[in-house]
């Protein structure tokens, strides 16, 4: 069997965020708030590491494909991540969710939904970068999932 890729480790992290949305929309439905925390712990832990990845060191290796103008779109794009996510938190900090809780909830998970589908396709450019920079990425990727900063962590880091 192959030994791993950044392509593929990169899109295994999308294909579980996109499961954590899919289990945040049904707990958000259900008014679940134990399981809405269990999830966004989870995912705190999975998309720390994978944005600290993507903005210190995928994302600027894409600007001759996708130009400044489309790194800055990539980079409000997690701004807001961010603040769905904080919302989110926010929410399920909470012990009981009033109808206008559970609106804002989904409403903040609408605005978050489609991020890890523009992400993804950055794989078509991934895919032209020399096979050397690719190693490299992964290592970087590798590094970072050690090193473990959640997405919390991760956002006073980059706001400080
Ligand atoms: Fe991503």
């Amino acid at each position: 069997m192959a030994g791993k890729t950044l392509i593929g480790e990169f899109h295994s992290d999308h294909t579980k965020v996109v499961q954590a949305l899919m289990d945040l929309r049904s707990a958000i439905q259900a008014q679940d708030i134990a399981r809405i925390r269990a999830t966004l712990n989870e995912a705190n832990k999975l998309v720390g590491p994978h944005f600290k990845f993507e903005e210190l060191h995928l994302y600027p290796k894409l600007r001759e494909f996708i130009g400044e103008a489309g790194l800055q779109r990539l980079l409000t794009e997690h701004d807001g991540v961010f603040r769905g996510v904080m919302a989110l938190m926010s929410l399920a900090a909470k012990d009981t969710w009033s109808k206008s809780d559970a609106e804002t909830a989904a409403a903040n998970l609408e605005l978050i939904w489609e991020h890890p589908i523009t992400c993804d396709g950055l794989a078509l450019y991934i895919e032209r970068l020399p096979h050397t920079l690719q190693e490299e990425l992964l290592n970087q990727m590798e590094e970072r999932r050690r090193e473990g900063t959640t997405l919390l962590e991760y956002r006073k880091e980059r706001f400080s």
